[in-house]
C-alpha cells in the first residue's frame, strides 16, 4: 500500500530517498517523509501532500548532512492524510524512528499499554506503537529489541527502523508485507517495490517471512524470526521501470487481480478478534439504532453497485431488514422514500463519485444515517458519512476495479453479521463458524487464481473473438453475473449482457444463435437444477457454454463446453471466490485482444462529474 525506501552507504542519502520515493509516486500517495541519522540524532521531515512539498522543504536532499536514511510515501488507513499521520514516526523520546507498510491489527491494545506507562502519541496511526515499542524493549541489543517489538505484533507489516545510537546501520522487517533488499558496491538499500532501487542497482533479494535484515554500508546480514542468520541468494533483475512498476506483469489490473488474497486478509482480518468477535472499527450502530431501521438503501454505482446486489442478498437473509439497491444516479432524482428510520450504506472504492456523493447528501438532507464503505481515507464520501468503513485494499490503479470490489464485498459479510449479532438472531456459535468461514476467503481465492488461471488463458485465446457474450445466473450468482459482465465489456469492448437465468426466455433468448458464447453460473446449490434448465434452453440453440461451478457439481459437465471448477464453499461466501475467473475471463479475453486493459478508452478511475 505505502511506499518504503531504505539507503545506507558512501552517497548523501536524502537526495537517493526522494528519487526512489518518486519512482512510487505511480501508485498514488497522500504524504511523505524521511528519516535520517544526522550528527548522531535522528532528524525527521515529513508533510502531506506532493514528493515536492517535501523536497523543497530539504532542498531536494542537499540540506540533510546524512548517508544513512529511511523514506515513506504514505496511503492512509488509519488517521486522515496529515502531517502528523504521516511517516516516518518518532519514538517520544526520539530514540527510534520507524516507516511502515501494512496494518497493526493490535494496535488498540498496544496503544492503551503503552499510554499506562506514560507514552504519548503524537498522531493517529496504528504505527506509531512500533517505534516506541521498540524504545520500550530497547536495553542496549538492537536486534533483541526488534524481536520483541515484532513478537508483540499482529497483523501485516514491513518495516524501516533506524536507531539513534547507530550511525552506520538500520533495520528493516517483513511480516506479510513484501520489502526487497538491494546489494551495491556504494551502499544497500531496502525497498517495499522494485522500482524504488532500479536506478541504483539490479541485484537484489526478496526478504522471506518473518525476516529482520541488518543493513551497513558493505554488509548485509539476513535472520529468521528467532534471529538465527539466513543465507540469501541475490537474483538479477532484467525488468525495465514499467514492467517492475508491476512487479512483471503486464498490467496493473493482473497485478491488482493477484493482489487479492492479500487486500482480503488485511481488509478482514483486524476485523475479527482473538475471541472470534466482529470489530468495525468506525462504525457506532446499536442495536436500538439497528431495530429502529425499517429499511436498508445501498447506494452505489458501476461494479461498487455490483456490490451492493450481492449485499442485498446477504442483508437480507441475516437480518430480515428490507434491502434496496439503487444506482445512485437514479436514486439522487427519484424522490426515494428515505426518513430517520433509514440506513443508508454508500460504497465507493474512490469516495469522491459525483453521483454516489450527491445521493449520499440527497439521503442524509432526509434524515437517513450514511454507512460508508470506502477505499480512500479522508476522500468526501468518507468525510460527510456517520459511519465508515475502509476497505484495505491500497491504491488501486486499473481503471476497472478488481481488489476494491472484493474487498467491498467482504464488508457487506462483516456488516450483516455484525447487524445480525447486534439483534441476536443468531447464535454466538453460529456466527462465530461463519466468520472463521470468512477469514478463510482469502486463501480460497489464492487457490482459485491459481487452479483456474491456465484455464481461462485458454479460453480467453479461443473465445477472443467473440461480439457477444451473455452471463447468466440465479439468486447471487445473477449478481455475480453482473459484475462478470461489466468486466468483460469495459476492457475488452466484447458487447455482453447479464441476464437472470429464469428471465431469458422472456426475451433475450432470441439472440442466441450458433456460436454465441454465454458464461453461466452455477454455484448457488439451491437453484443449480433451475440453472442447468437455463443452461440447455441456450445450448439447444447452439451457444457455446462456459460453466462456473463448485467441483461438486460434475454433473453440469453434460449441458456445457467447458467448466470452470471453484473449491466447494459456504453457498454464503460464493460470491467471493465466484468472482475472481471472471475478473481473469475479462482482463485475459481484452489482453487476447490487444486491448489497452489499464485504460480503457472512454473511461476514468474516478468519475467525479455527473
Ligand atoms: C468498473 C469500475 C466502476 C466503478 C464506479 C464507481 O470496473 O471500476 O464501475 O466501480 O465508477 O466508482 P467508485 O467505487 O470509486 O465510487
Amino acid at each position: 500500500m505505502c511506499g518504503i525506501v531504505g539507503y545506507v552507504g558512501k552517497e548523501q542519502v536524502a537526495p537517493i530517498l526522494l528519487d526512489g520515493l518518486a519512482r512510487l509516486e505511480y501508485r498514488g500517495y497522500d504524504s511523505a517523509g524521511i528519516a535520517c541519522m544526522e550528527n548522531g540524532t535522528i532528524r525527521v521531515n515529513k508533510a502531506k501532500g506532493r514528493l515536492q512539498v517535501l523536497s523543497d522543504m530539504i532542498d531536494g536532499g542537499n540540506a540533510v548532512a546524512s548517508t544513512l536514511g529511511i523514506g515513506h510515501t504514505r496511503w492512509a488507513t488509519h488517521g486522515k492524510p496529515s502531517d502528523e499521520n504521516s511517516h516516518p514516526h518518532m519514538s517520544q523520546n526520539g530514540k527510534f524512528a520507524i516507516v511502515h507498510n501494512g496494518i497493526i491489527e493490535n494496535y488498540s491494545e498496544i496503544k492503551a499499554s503503552l499510554m499506562a506507562d506514560g507514552v504519548t502519541f503524537a498522531s493517529e496511526t496504528d504505527s506509531e506503537v512500533i517505534c516506541n515499542l521498540l524504545e520500550k524493549f530497547y536495553e542496549g541489543d538492537l536486534l533483541k529489541a526488534v524481536k520483541k517489538t515484532v513478537d508483540t505484533l499482529e497483523g501485516s507489516y514491513a518495516l524501516g527502523i533506524i536507531c539513534h545510537e547507530y550511525e552506520d546501520r538500520f533495520i528493516a522487517v517483513r511480516h506479510a508485507s513484501p520489502l526487497i533488499v538491494g546489494l551495491s558496491e556504494k551502499g544497500n538499500f531496502v525497498a517495499s517495490d522494485i522500482p524504488a532501487i532500479l536506478s541504483y542497482t539490479r541485484k537484489i533479494y526478496h526478504l522471506g517471512e518473518g525476516e529482520i535484515v541488518e543493513l551497513t554500508g558493505d554488509k548485509v546480514r539476513v535472520f529468521n524470526s528467532d534471529l538465527e542468520p539466513v543465507i540469501k541468494q541475490a537474483e538479477e533483475i532484467t525488468w525495465d521501470v514499467k514492467s517492475a512498476e508491476k512487479d512483471g506483469y503486464d498490467y496493473f489490473m493482473e497485478k491488482e487481480i493477484m493482489e487479492q488474497p492479500r487486500a482480503l486478509h488485511d481488509t478482514i482480518s483486524p476485523r475479527i478478534d482473538d475471541n472470534g468477535e466482529i470489530v468495525l472499527d468506525g462504525v457506532h450502530l446499536t442495536r436500538e439504532d439497528i431495530e429502529g431501521y425499517r429499511r436498508i438503501y445501498i447506494t452505489a454505482c458501476g461494479s461498487a453497485y455490483h456490490v451492493g446486489m450481492v449485499g442485498k442478498y446477504i442483508i437480507e437473509k441475516m437480518t430480515r431488514i428490507p434491502v434496496e439497491v439503487d444506482l445512485a444516479s437514479e436514486f439522487r432524482y427519484r424522490d426515494p422514500i428515505v426518513d430517520d428510520k433509514t440506513l443508508m450504506i454508500i460504497i465507493s472504492q474512490s469516495g469522491e463519485t459525483a453521483d454516489t456523493l450527491a445521493a449520499l447528501r440527497e439521503g442524509k438532507q432526509r434524515g437517513a444515517r450514511i454507512l460508508s464503505i470506502v477505499n480512500v481515507v479522508g476522500s468526501s464520501i468518507a468525510n460527510e458519512s456517520d459511519d465508515v468503513l475502509y476497505t484495505w485494499a491500497g491504491p488501486e490503479i486499473a481503471v476497472a476495479t478488481t481488489k476494491a470490489y472484493s474487498t467491498q464485498l467482504s464488508m457487506m459479510y462483516l456488516i450483516a453479521l455484525y447487524m445480525a449479532d447486534k439483534l441476536g438472531l443468531m447464535e454466538k456459535e453460529e456466527i462465530r463458524t461463519l466468520l472463521a468461514s470468512l477469514m478463510q476467503v482469502p486463501e480460497l481465492v489464492e487457490q482459485v487464481i491459481e487452479t483456474t488461471r491456465p484455464q481461462i488463458m485458454e479460453l480467453a485465446k479461443q473465445y477472443h473473438q467473440v461480439e457477444h457474450a451473455y452471463y447468466l445466473g440465479r439468486n447471487v450468482d445473477y449478481a455475480v453475473a453482473m459484475e462478470a459482465s461489466l468486466k468483460l465489456k469495459e476492457v475488452s469492448y466484447v458487447h455482453s449482457e447479464a441476464y437472470a437465468a429464469g428471465e431469458l426466455k422472456h426475451g433475450t433468448i432470441s439472440l442466441i444463435e450458433e456460436g454465441t458464447l454465454v458464461v453461466a453460473l452455477a454455484g448457488c446449490h439451491r437453484v443449480i437444477e433451475k440453472t442447468v434448465s437455463n443452461i440447455q434452453e441456450v445450448k439447444a440453440r447452439g451457444a457455446k457454454v462456459i460453466v462456473v461451478t463448485t467441483e461438486d457439481n460434475t454433473g453440469v459437465e453434460k449441458v456445457s463446453d467447458h467448466v470452470i471448477y471453484l473449491p466447494k464453499v459456504k453457498e454464503l461466501f460464493l460470491p467471493s471466490v465466484e468472482v475472481v475467473p471472471m475478473q481473469m475471463l475479462g482482463f485475459y479475453l481484452a489482453k487476447e485482444r490487444g486491448c489497452d486493459v489499464d485504460k480503457p478508452r472512454n473511461l476514468a478511475k474516478s468519475v467525479t462529474v455527473e
